[in-house]
């Protein structure tokens, strides 16, 4: 082991060699002579911590169970898993960041691109067990003397997050089956029609031509380009989807370049690697080789050249839905079936031979990658397959237009990866507890640098329900990636298709979300620049013991706290208040109706068509008017809600929404101040930057309920 100080925070312990992963920015600075700091050594490749009884284990990102990960094992190994029950271990991701919050807090990161477990107090109550699949891996120690600062000090080892253009932050309709153009022309136009806010669509395979990459069927969408132009100048636009495997077609010029090249992934007899996926037969690109992913990530531009400025890369675990030899091994299984005396266990064998087929180890175990000429086995570095994807499609993007903001987020993602797009999380279920998984889970994703993120809404697969669509859609409304998806075959689940009084209740929580854009933006972007977290857990910003069990209220940016509902036939839930609060219950986005609570615990009423959301105490919130989607949104005239016991301060910044300019520092804030001196308030308001805004109508409410209207023209 060698020991290296990255900076007076964080240690990097290195074990072996690891591969070059790109997750980490810091170099280090200097070796150290010390030992392992709270871990100890069970074999060179397993450790384990002790915790004590009141410890919170935070992190692991995309993961199924808690907030607390604490009671559980986990495995990062990125999987295609479209059951999301609380029992399985792996998701789409391996976000090996683990955050320790009792006596000692302090954060760990396995660097290492194979499969790593996470035993979590599962075998034995107290005990953390970290494994690594070999004995090339780096671990880092993040210390700092808040939650808040060793998330910080994180950030800073891996990197900042992407941003996506400002117009990422609308609503996003998509499922898989939008099969033609006359489809997604009939979608837009019953937004159009109901004045429901839009901001994207997203093509799911059904526009591509045999499901190739960077293909269109002309067939279904004979005027591609003239559908994308239409609905951009509706402010909508069309976001593909991009599956990792390349069809295996004679002509097809990616499959012919990518043969030429010598650019696809290796099987054992050094031919490109076949897997089945949607095209059927397809090849993976080797997204590991530099030029390989060069090569691919050119490829956007087919799309890009025709209008399109946002993308999801999809199915990059690499999923496979069979390989040739496994599908013989089934069909060798399969006859045992013809023997007369066929005993139960091989009859169990027969039986579940067909879902073994997928997703295979021994499949991963039998392609290879080049590395800087060197093979190397799938499964040691599986883990950065989908990372390599988005990079690819990221530089792909730089090259074309190294100053603009493309929207990407994608399936499979590891640490280090925020940098280069968002993630969605993958196939979820039409079912309350996933909605439940999808609220604890955001928090654990901005810990791991996935702060543009967001679930399915109103679940991938099997039938929504009226009330779950209700309940996702208040909780999603504060995700950065508000984005309804659902499977071909299921009830649909477009906020139209509902009878009217969800359809009503569905398109105020959409205005809301757009009323609120300001802020989600203001704050999504601060908790970019600054390395800090969208969504919080309270802990990070209350030292009371009571929140160390509380998982399903979470602090969005710095102002408001929400407690969705997640729970079927309940009209409301309970809570626990760190301190007073404001309650603002909203049906009417124009309608402003609060009352204040006290710190403890309380039940409160939410009707199905209502979003509860909590201003703290000394905070601001600011609103403005929904808008038919973010490029007519207004910005003249904004409304300032503050809960006021003695002073707030809100710092909204805002920037151009489509370049990089902010990271030049290009962006404009707009400072406010309140002071209470005995009920009366002084406010004080600065502008720098390309600030829009004239006019703030002001709302403060003091812990009396007593509320005081200003205008104030800036
Ligand atoms: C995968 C994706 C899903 C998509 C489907 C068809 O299951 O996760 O979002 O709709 O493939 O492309």
């Amino acid at each position: 082991m060698k020991v290296f100080k990255i900076n007076d925070y964080i240690t990097k312990y290195s074990f072996g060699n690891l591969i070059e992963t790109d997750t980490v920015v810091l170099k280090p600075l200097g070796e150290l002579k010390e030992n392992i700091k709270y871990f100890e050594f069970k074999k060179s490749t397993e450790f384990t911590y002790k915790m004590l009884e009141d410890d919170v284990v935070y992190g692991l990102g995309e993961n199924m169970r808690g907030l607390n990960k604490r009671g559980w094992i986990y495995e990062s190994f990125c999987t295609d898993e479209f059951s999301h029950g609380p029992n399985k271990k792996s998701l789409y991701a391996s976000h090996n960041f683990l955050l320790i919050y009792g006596e000692k807090t302090f954060g760990v990161f396995i660097d290492y691109p194979g499969r790593v477990t996470f035993d979590v107090g599962f075998k034995s109550k107290d005990i953390l067990n970290i494994k690594i699949e070999d004995e090339n891996f780096d671990l880092y120690i993040i210390e700092g003397k808040s939650l808040e600062i060793i998330a910080k000090n994180f950030r800073r080892l891996i990197g900042k997050s992407y941003a996506p253009p400002k117009w990422a932050f609308g609503y996003q309709q998509s499922r898989w089956s939008y099969e033609n153009e006359d489809v997604i022309r009939n979608v837009f136009n019953n937004f159009k029609d109901r004045d429901i806010p839009l901001d994207c669509i997203c093509l799911d395979i059904d526009y591509m031509e045999k499901f190739k990459d960077f293909t269109i069927s002309r067939e279904r969408f004979l005027k591609f380009e003239k559908l994308v132009k239409d609905l951009k100048s509706e402010g909508v636009r069309l976001i593909p989807i991009i599956d990792a495997g390349v069809k295996i077609e004679e002509g097809y010029d990616l499959y012919e370049e990518g043969i030429k090249n010598n650019f696809f992934c290796l099987d054992e007899n050094n031919k490109p690697f076949v897997a089945a996926v949607w095209p059927g037969k397809v090849h993976f690109p080797d997204f590991l080789n530099g030029e390989a992913r060069k090569w691919f990530g050119s490829k956007y531009k087919f799309l890009i050249d025709k209008g399109i400025e946002g993308f999801w890369n999809d199915m990059n675990e690499p999923a496979i839905f069979y390989s040739e030899k496994r599908l013989k091994d089934a069909f060798e299984t399969i006859k045992k079936g013809e023997d007369k005396n066929l005993d139960i266990y091989t009859f169990f064998d027969i039986r579940d031979t067909f879902p073994r087929l997928s997703n295979s180890l021994e499949d991963y175990k039998s392609f290879y990658h080049n590395l800087d000429g060197k093979l190397i086995r799938h499964d040691k570095v599986h883990n950065l397959y989908g990372y390599n994807m988005t990079k690819s499609a990221y530089e792909g993007f730089l090259d074309i237009d190294k100053n603009k903001r493309f929207l990407l987020f994608t399936r499979a993602s590891h640490i280090g990866m925020h940098r280069y797009g968002g993630i969605w999380t993958g196939d979820n279920t039409s079912s309350f507890e996933n909605l439940e998984v999808n609220i604890k889970m955001m928090a654990n994703l901005n810990l791991c640098g996935f702060i543009y993120s967001g679930a399915d809404t109103g679940g991938f697969g099997e039938n929504v329900t009226d009330d779950l669509i209700l309940r996702w859609f208040a909780f999603s409304m504060f995700t950065p990636l508000f984005r309804n998806h659902s499977s071909i075959g299921t009830r649909v689940q477009e906020p139209y298709s509902f009878e009217e009084e969800i359809e009503k209740a569905l398109t105020n929580i959409i205005k809301l979300r757009y009323s609120l854009i300001h802020y989600i933006y203001s704050e999504f972007m601060k908790a970019i620049k600054n390395d800090e977290l969208y969504f919080k857990p309270l802990t990070f910003e209350y030292k009371d013991k009571f929140l160390n069990s509380v998982e399903d209220q979470l602090l969005v940016g710095e102002s408001i706290m929400v407690t969705p509902v997640y729970k079927q036939n309940q009209n409301g839930r309970y809570i626990y208040l760190p301190e007073e609060m404001l309650l603002w219950n909203v049906s009417e986005p124009k309608e402003f109706n609060y009352k204040i609570l006290q710190k403890g615990h309380h039940y409160i009423d939410v009707k199905l068509n209502e979003v509860p959301i909590f201003l703290r105490k000394n905070k601001i919130l600011v609103l403005g008017n929904p808008s038919k989607n973010i490029d007519l949104l207004q910005y003249e005239e904004l409304n300032i809600l503050a809960f006021l016991e003695d002073k707030a301060e809100y710092i909204l910044y805002n920037d151009d929404g489509i370049t990089k300019a902010y990271e030049k520092e290009e962006f404009s804030k707009l400072n406010i101040i309140i002071i209470n001196e005995n009920e009366e308030y002084k406010i004080k308001v600065n502008k720098s930057g390309k600030c829009l805004t004239k006019k703030l109508n002001f709302t403060i409410i003091n812990k009396n309920e007593e509320k005081k209207l200003y205008i104030i023209y800036i």
